[in-house]
């Protein structure tokens, strides 16, 4: 009967873990991860308008896997770091953080969206997420392009 209890509790937590299917968690840490480029979007750029500055992308080790071998396993998470760029006396230096943006790889927990989860924290604030419910639309349906590619744009440099 115990057994039962404990099966009981551990099936409700885990449904109430799966949430809405949107929800994405802060990516702690992530400063420590492998770094898997950086590039700047200047005015004039297209994407200027959401995406305009400068960007690190960083890997945790099971997404550092999934880049090499072309699956990603439940758990990997990439971060799309987006600064504002700033000119000083002709240096590029980092400004202010824009917007955190996640992307987590559970499959099951996120089949609308290619099996990744999409949030945005602004100002990299944990308690700012800005996308929730609307993963579809504003990040995944750009990212759809890259269905060949695990909806992922970068690959792993040297
Ligand atoms: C209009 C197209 C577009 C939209 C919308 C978009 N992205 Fe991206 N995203 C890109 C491009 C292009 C890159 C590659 C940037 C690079 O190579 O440095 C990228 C890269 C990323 C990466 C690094 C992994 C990869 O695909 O290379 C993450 C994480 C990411 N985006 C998250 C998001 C999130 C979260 C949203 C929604 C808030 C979002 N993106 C919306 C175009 C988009």
């Amino acid at each position: 009967m115990k057994m039962f209890f404990v099966l009981v509790a551990g099936f409700a937590a885990a449904t109430a873990l799966a949430g809405d299917g949107f929800s994405v968690a802060y990516p702690e840490g992530y400063r420590d991860w492998r770094h898997v480029k950086s590039m700047e979007l200047k005015p004039g750029h297209p994407l200027y308008e959401s995406f305009g500055g400068l960007h690190h992308i960083y890997a945790n080790s099971k997404a550092v896997k999934g880049y090499k071998s072309g699956k990603f396993q439940d758990g990997a998470m990439i971060v799309f770091d987006l600064l504002e760029a700033k000119n000083e006396e002709n240096a590029l230096v980092e400004g202010k953080r824009k917007v955190l943006g996640v992307m987590a790889r559970d499959a099951k927990r996120y089949p609308e969206t290619g099996g990744w989860g999409f949030e945005g924290f602004a100002g990299g604030d944990p308690a700012k997420p800005v996308v929730g419910k609307n993963a579809v639309k504003v990040c995944f349906e750009c990212h759809a392009s890259q269905r060949g590619n695990n909806y992922l744009f970068s690959s792993l440099r040297d």
